[in-house]
């Protein structure tokens, strides 16, 4: 074997053995580079006679296209060996379920709101709103609590400075029920709501907060009975609670503004102080409801005689503590980072009633 055929044996070798594209270019710098083996060979091919000269350089030329032929044929293998392991040190996998991060937790409140919405808004209720600053009209009058109503006293109004012009003071609403009255006043029947929100009461001990929250619901419709209303709580208080079986009891009740009206009542066992929701021989109260009073949808412009409904008002703390064992009223306002963690939720768990509450 020529000096030249061992030459090119050794590079195309050493081409086979490249390891990765670096090392590669190292082998073609060496080889055909300014300074590289093959290319020293064609300097020399000048001092030669034409003979040899011409031979000698058809040989070159031929190896050096070799060379070049193997390092393009190694370079294409290394790419997509290393196309392929960058593929797979980037996967993803896109069917994996979300990583909870630490962004904070949903109170527990807005929770059991949003979960509230789900069970209701798969009934057909519509959320409505309304301001927390009331009149007395909508707070009060338009639900059949006139001036000199006991109810009054009960409700504990913070009362808002009187008006310059005319007197008049707003209250603080003391419950979600004046959206009833905005919700029959502005959209015509048929109707089919729940208000949460913000209510305000001046009272304030371990089981009372000054500021706390309501559910309302109301319905209004032709051919409405206290069997809907019936149906519908029930319902609601099964999927709410998780409860198949969980017992639900209607007991007689006075609100101004429905009638008849109800509490209700859901079955519990407090055996050996743990308490347990479903079961048991206990009863514990959860919401106040009834047949909308007549008196309600005429101040509403609305025929008694045509429509009927039923709305129920519901404490959403109340429920809260119960259904996530949450043992102190108080701390739901305290803005307490360490309880929030505990209690609340992640961003990503959003409630689905398919997958149960
Ligand atoms: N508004 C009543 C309360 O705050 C609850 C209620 C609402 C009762 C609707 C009956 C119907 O106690």
């Amino acid at each position: 074997m020529s000096d030249l055929d061992a030459l090119k044996a050794t590079i195309l070798q050493e081409v086979a053995d490249a390891a990765d594209l670096d090392a590669l270019e190292r082998v073609r710098v060496s080889a055909l580079g300014k300074k590289g083996r093959i290319t020293a060979q064609m300097k020399q091919l000048g001092g030669m006679d034409p003979e040899a000269r011409k031979a000698a350089g058809q040989q070159l030329n031929a190896i050096k296209d070799a060379i070049q032929e193997a390092i393009d044929a190694r370079k294409a293998v290394l790419a997509e060996a290393e196309m392929q392991a960058r593929l797979e040190r980037e996967t993803i996998d896109v069917s994996l379920p979300a990583r909870p991060r630490e962004i904070g937790h949903i109170h527990p409140i807005s929770r059991t709101v949003e979960e509230m919405i789900a069970i209701f808004g798969e009934m057909n209720f519509e959320v409505a709103e309304g301001p927390h600053i009331e009149d007395d009209f909508h707070n009060f009058s338009a639900l059949n609590i006139p001036p000199e109503h006991p109810a009054r006293q009960e409700h504990d109004t913070f009362y808002l400075e009187a008006r310059a012009h005319d007197g008049e003071r707003k209250v603080l609403r003391t419950h979600t029920s004046p959206v009833q009255i905005r919700s029959m006043r502005t959209h015509a029947p048929p109707l089919r709501v729940i208000v949460p929100g913000r209510t305000f009461r001046s009272d304030d001990d371990a089981t009372h907060s000054p500021m706390f929250h309501q559910i309302e619901g109301l319905v209004v419709d032709k051919h409405i009975t206290f069997a809907h209303l019936k149906g519908t709580l029930i319902a609601f208080c099964r999927a709410f609670f998780g409860v198949d079986d969980l017992p639900v009891r209607f007991r007689p009740s006075y609100f101004p503004f429905t009638e008849p009206s109800a509490e209700v009542d859901i079955g519990c066992s407090k055996e050996g102080g743990q308490l347990k929701i479903g079961g048991g021989e206990d009863w514990l109260e959860i919401l106040g409801c009834g047949m909308v009073h007549p008196k309600v949808l005429e101040n509403c412009g609305i025929d008694p005689n045509e429509w009927q409904g039923y709305a129920f008002g519901m404490g959403i703390e109340r429920v809260a503590m119960l259904k996530y064992g949450i043992p102190d009223l108080r701390t739901f306002f305290e803005s307490d980072l360490r309880w929030l963690k505990h209690y609340g939720f992640l961003p990503v768990d959003i409630p689905a009633p398919v997958r149960g509450l």
